[in-house]
Parts: C-alpha cells; sequence; structure tokens
C-alpha cells in the first residue's frame, strides 16, 4: 500500500475535519423519522437475520440487530447537550472544520413558529467552534422533516419549497456571521431513492413517480434557497452533498463500458447538471465503487466488506474527483467519507489510502478544499439503527462514553503533520 508523502501538497487552508447529522447524534429528536423508528423498530427487529445474515459483521451485531430499541434513535449520545466534549475530540485529532447538520424541527417545531431555545443552542454550538479555530460547515437538511411538513407531503409538492426556502432564510439570518460553508440539502437522490423506491424510509412509499418528482423539487428547493442565501450575503459558500459511487467497467467489452458510464451519469450528471450554477463548491460524499460486467454490477467476491457489506475501495475516490473536476471546474469539499467498522480493522488503511488519492489529486491540479471524515462518533445509521460503527470515536449506548478510536489517533498524527501544526 502507497503511504502519503511527508512534505504535504496539501494547501494551507485545506480543511481537515469530520462530520455528522443531527438526527444521527443529538439525541431526543423529534421529526418524521422518529416517528417511524417507533412504528417500525419491532418488525424491523424481526426481519433482521433474514435481511442482514450475509453481512460479514452478522455474527457480531446480531444481538443488536435483533433488537427493537437498535432501531429507535432515543437520546443516541446526548450530542445535543454534550456537544463540547465532542468538540474536545476534533481537537484532539488536529481538525479545523466541521461539518453538522441543524435541525430544521427544532427551529420549526410547528409551521411558522419558531423556537428561540433551539436558534440560541445552536448559535452557542457554533461560537464554540469559532472560540476552537474549528470552521464550521452547516447542513440545512440532512434527511429530516418537520412533522408539519411531512404531513403536507413533503418535497412531494413543488409548492412545499417555500417552507423549506423560509427556513434556510431564518436560520442563516440568525446564525449566519459565524458561516462560510453552507450545504442545503444532503443527499438530496438518496433521500427519495430510499424513501420512495426502495421502502427503506419514511413515508416508504413505492413510486417510480414521486422518486423523480422528489429529487427535482429537492434540487428546485436547492437553486431557491442558494438564491435566498446569496442575497443575505455574498460571501457565503453555498452547495449540496451530492453522494457518489464510481462505476467501472469489469472487463473491456463494450457493454461493461458503455453501462458503467451510463450508471456514473445517470447517477451523478443527471443531478449535478441541474445545479451546476448555484453551485459555490461541490460536496461530495464518497463510500464505495461497485464494478460492472455488461448491465450488471458484480464486485470481487474476495475483497474486503465493511461491517454493511460495502466493498473497500477507498483509492477509486480519485476517479470521482477526476470526473467531477473535468465536468464542473469547481472547487471540491469531501463532505463525507467513511467506513462501518465497529472492530476498528480497516478505517486506519481507508483513510490512508484515500489521503494519498487526496494527495494524487491535488498533484494533478484538482481544486479540493476539505476532507471532512464520516463520522465524527458513532451514530444512528438511519434504517439500520445504532450497530454499524462509522465513529473515529466510539460511543458506548449504555453510559454515553466517548473514545477515541486507535484509528483516530492516527490520523490525528497525520492531520498534525500535513498541516504542519
Ligand atoms: C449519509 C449519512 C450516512 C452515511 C453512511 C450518507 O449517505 O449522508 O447520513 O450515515 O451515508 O451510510
Amino acid at each position: 500500500m502507497q503511504q502519503p508523502k511527508n512534505v504535504s501538497n496539501f494547501p494551507k487552508h485545506f480543511l481537515w475535519g469530520a462530520a455528522t447529522a443531527a438526527h444521527q447524534v443529538e439525541g431526543n429528536t423529534h421529526n418524521q423519522w422518529s416517528i417511524w423508528e417507533l412504528e417500525n423498530a419491532k418488525a424491523k427487529a424481526a426481519q433482521a437475520e433474514y435481511h442482514y445474515h450475509d453481512f460479514p459483521s452478522w455474527e457480531r451485531v446480531k444481538a443488536d440487530a435483533k433488537d427493537p430499541s437498535n432501531y429507535v434513535s432515543g437520546n443516541l449520545a446526548n450530542h445535543y447537550g454534550r456537544y463540547k466534549e465532542d468538540f474536545d475530540f476534533l481537537e484532539k485529532m488536529h481538525m479545523n472544520a466541521y461539518r453538522f447538520s441543524i435541525e430544521w424541527s427544532r427551529i420549526e417545531p410547528t409551521e411558522g413558529s419558531w423556537s428561540a431555545a433551539a436558534i440560541t443552542h445552536y448559535k452557542e454550538y457554533i461560537a464554540e467552534l469559532k472560540r476552537r479555530g474549528i470552521e464550521p460547515v452547516v447542513t440545512l437538511l440532512h434527511f429530516t422533516h418537520p412533522v408539519w411538513f411531512a404531513e403536507k407531503g413533503g418535497f412531494e409538492h413543488r409548492r412545499n419549497n417555500r417552507y423549506f426556502v423560509r427556513y434556510a432564510e431564518k436560520i442563516m439570518a440568525e446564525l449566519g456571521n459565524g458561516i462560510r460553508y453552507v450545504v442545503t440539502i444532503n443527499e438530496p437522490e438518496v433521500y427519495s431513492y430510499a424513501s420512495y423506491s426502495m421502502q427503506e424510509w419514511p413515508p416508504a412509499q413505492s413510486s417510480r413517480w414521486k422518486t423523480w418528482l422528489t429529487v427535482r423539487n429537492q434540487l428546485a428547493a436547492h437553486k431557491q434557497a442558494y438564491k435566498a442565501i446569496k442575497a443575505l450575503n455574498p460571501r457565503f459558500k453555498v452547495g449540496i452533498a451530492k453522494n457518489s459511487v464510481y462505476f467501472y467497467p469489469g472487463d473491456t467489452a463494450w457493454l461493461s463500458r458503455v453501462s458503467a458510464g451510463f450508471m456514473q451519469w445517470l447517477q451523478d450528471d443527471v443531478h449535478l447538471r441541474t445545479i451546476r450554477r448555484q453551485s459555490d463548491f461541490l460536496g461530495l460524499n464518497y463510500y464505495m465503487s461497485q464494478r460492472v460486467f455488461g448491465y450488471r454490477m458484480h464486485n470481487p467476491e474476495n475483497a474486503d466488506r465493511s461491517d454493511l457489506g460495502w466493498t473497500v475501495s477507498p483509492g477509486d475516490i480519485e476517479y470521482v474527483l477526476q470526473r467531477w473536476h473535468d465536468r464542473y471546474q469547481k472547487p471540491i469539499l469531501i463532505t463525507e467519507n467513511g467506513i462501518a467498522d465497529g472492530t476498528d480493522e480497516l478505517r486506519q488503511e481507508w483513510i490512508k489510502a484515500t489521503v494519498v488519492a487526496l494527495q494524487h489529486a491535488l498533484d494533478d491540479g484538482i481544486e479540493v478544499i476539505g476532507y471532512l471524515h464520516w463520522s465524527l462518533m458513532d451514530n444512528f445509521e438511519w434504517a439500520y439503527g445504532k450497530w454499524p460503527r462509522f465513529g473515529l470515536v466510539a460511543i458506548d449506548y449504555k453510559t454515553g462514553n466517548r473514545t477515541l478510536r486507535p484509528s483516530a489517533a492516527w490520523f490525528g498524527r497525520v492531520i498534525k503533520k500535513l498541516r504542519g501544526v
């Protein structure tokens, strides 16, 4: 395995950090997801063996996966109350950036009424980061909707976009001073696909039309919010966070090459093309690549897998960066990247290969402005619940104890060296 170069080619202001999302760490949120969790926890626990028995981690995680409480976010590690302790870990790892999301359902619990307490909370949260010299990267919407918004049909109706835009304006006007980087919406197409095609997330419907419609409406909402936020202050850097799997042909056959190219286009360009003019940067969430034979995905059988069964191909991020750079010529912020690895056996190699890939990308003149690891801490992994462990910081949900994983301590030393601090 290639080692990161000792001489740093990272720009001085490169953002080194980690990411979280409100519903996945804060605890005690009340939104369309928390309601759905309570309704579905028992069924999910009962079906766990059927769905997940072929995961490499199954023997290790099955007790948790079969427990209904795994599927209810509940108090989690109470990041809402204990965020200062969690920020200590950012400092321990010499990080200078942190991505988090604001929970809309806390800010606007009922339609049109703003919670002063929640606004104050996030103001203090951001001020605390600034005090520590950590650049906040704020996400306005990360999959969770206030109940009243979901009841109106959420992004199924274009007319509902105005509620999101009003919230975006409000929050930026209130919190704006300390903020430069804003992600409007996290992974619009992943949300739509999981919620309206796969039926894995609320409202768990099966409709190709609604899948398409909700993606288009979210992209339109991004554009509207972009305009509103830039009108408040043109200095804000606004973008979305976009998931990208790297698809590559497994052989030289014409069909494999065309299929891989088509899948990449469908996943990336259909969406990015729409918002390129309303993006000051592109946020990239990279987790895996997929090998394509003919028109089907078929990955190497004997390769490493994460606890979720995902292929472990961190270095392929380089190809996504290259492709996005060639097509869009925008600064790229890696808004998420990481691995579900409860035993912490693969994470260090993952990060190492990623840093090498970033160094190659920078050498090739690609403007990568930061790397935010997913995740700062173990969290609520949506339909899978609490057992997948993405954290640099391990959480014991029984005691609330937090501990830095060995790979994270190592990463901290690498950041220190590369930042020259
Ligand atoms: C999401 C995160 C999630 C991560 C790992 C991304 O798609 O933005 O919320 O935890 O992937 O699955």
